[in-house]
């Protein structure tokens, strides 16, 4: 994707600080994604799919003006950094066509990989479908170079994956046999299908994000079939204390993973990058393949921080574990409801009651274990899909992972290597599967949403509120 420059730099009256304003457009357009077939209708942002990247430097202001020139509402949400409740995105805080509204980001969390997409309220699921969903890098250059991660545009790459259905003649369809989520059987790999990628031999870092309205991906990185390993450094909420290397990684809907790819033993060799499904999704055999890393014969000059030859260190000096477990304030549970032919929830409450639809009153700074279940009535395929929840505001670290039943083939009683070290703001809960996290509730009070960031589960419910508050709960 194109990078995202700023329209001027001002100067904030009080503080003095500089603030970069930017303007995001919505558009209804028409992209090739096969060049044989005709053009298909999206969406996107700037009239691209997907939208373009942003690079913000840590700590450095920004405001972000969302124009809709669209023919239909749209609203903006900045996932992964916490915003002031008015630029959050509420859902049902839409900006009309031929309106705009301006955010503004602080940009201090630390270093991360986040994203921005659209946030209605019963139409996310098919407006990021339809493309409205692009990268946001917060960028600590101090950090990657204090602990010599590949860095700058070149060797620092955004690899914004999404499924999506086609129809035979190239246009881009939702229609989908299940009513509940969105699968789609072709992989996207920054909005086009089973591209290709030119490396040097000598090691990359890649910003995975999963933009995917429905489908996990399990994906490896092949050499003639091997799976070679690769570290993860990275998750949602940035660098973690600990990189982890792994043949395989999970990454489900809106989830993220800073990675390491060493090509230096691949010279002149073509790499794939595959997908395996997980659970409830279908497979589609013939469009595992996402995309394809061709190395090049002799590595160029180094990029600025990274010592080629020496591996990745056991951890990252100056990343901390971020979670004190000693100070946890208070445990919740939670389920995610689903029911055949009915409104979903989260304890049966959700977003369109607004009565019952702040399910926590969580005091500010304080920090709580969540235990996260899924719960569905009636056999079918209900009782075994997976759910991607998602709070905003907040950082996470998950704790265990255990099956419900343990008599049970599904389901995972463990953590994955790349996990355990992860700070996240999106957490995988599988089929059988009970997950324990920490939350941090903090740097603001207010209304935040939190939801299965299965869009079309959202849509359909199974998203509520959480207050972060002064008081005491
Ligand atoms: Cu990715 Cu509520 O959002
Ligand atoms: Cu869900």
């Amino acid at each position: 994707p194109a990078i995202k420059e700023p329209l001027a730099t001002y100067t904030h009256p009080d503080t003095g600080v500089p603030i970069d304003f930017y303007q995001l457009e919505v558009k209804d357009f028409e992209k090739q994604f096969y060049p044989e077939l005709k053009k298909a209708k999206v969406k996107g942002y700037d009239g691209t799919f997907p939208g373009p990247t942003f690079r913000v430097e840590k700590g450095r202001e920004t405001v972000v003006r969302l124009v809709n020139r669209a023919s239909n509402t749209s609203n903006l949400h900045l996932h992964g950094s916490y915003s002031r409740s008015p630029w959050d995105g509420w859902a049902d805080d839409v900006v009309k066509s031929g309106e705009y509204k301006d955010h503004y980001y602080p940009n201090s969390v630390n270093g991360r990989t986040i994203w921005y997409h659209d946030h209605s309220n019963h139409f996310d699921a098919v407006n990021v479908y339809s493309g409205l969903f692009g990268m946001y890098q917060i960028i600590d250059s101090k950090l990657d170079e204090k602990i010599g991660i590949p860095s700058g545009p070149k060797y620092d790459i955004p690899l914004i994956l999404s499924s999506h259905y086609f129809t035979a003649d190239g246009d881009l369809t939702d229609e989908s046999k299940e009513k509940s989520s969105i699968y789609g059987d072709t992989w996207l790999a920054n909005g086009q299908i089973q591209p290709f990628l030119q490396v040097e031999p000598r090691k990359y870092r890649f910003h995975v994000l999963n933009g995917a309205v429905s489908r996990t991906l399990n994906f490896t990185i092949e050499d003639a079939n091997q799976a070679i390993s690769f570290s993860v450094i990275g998750s949602d909420s940035g660098i973690m204390a600990s990189p982890a290397s792994t043949k395989s990684l999970v990454a489900t809907m809106a989830e993220r993973w800073e990675i390491v790819v060493d090509f230096a033993p691949y010279a002149g060799k073509s790499l794939t990058m595959r997908a395996t499904n997980m659970w409830s999704d279908m497979e589609f055999a013939d469009s595992d393949k996402i995309m394809q890393f061709r190395v090049g014969g002799a590595p160029g000059p180094a990029s600025r921080y990274v010592d080629q030859k020496s591996a990745l260190p056991e951890r990252f000096a100056g990343v901390d574990a971020q979670f004190p477990v000693d100070r946890i304030s208070a445990t919740r549970d939670f389920k995610m409801v689903s029911h055949m032919d009915l409104m979903w929830g989260i304890n049966s409450y959700h977003m369109d009651d607004p009565m019952k639809r702040v399910l926590m009153r969580p005091p500010l700074g304080t920090i709580e274990k969540l235990i996260f279940r899924r719960m569905s009535s009636g056999t079918g395929s209900t009782s075994y899909w997976t759910h991607s929840i998602h709070l905003h505001l907040v950082d996470m670290k998950i704790v265990s992972r255990r099956k419900e039943d343990p008599t049970k083939l599904d389901g995972r009683d463990y953590l994955e290597s790349y996990e355990k070290n992860a700070v996240k703001d999106i957490i995988l809960l599988g089929s059988n599967e009970v997950v324990e996290v920490l939350a941090k509730y903090q740097p603001y009070p207010g209304v935040y949403m939190w939801h299965c960031h299965n869009a079309v589960h959202e849509d359909n419910g199974m998203m509520a509120v959480m207050n972060v508050t002064r008081l005491k709960d």
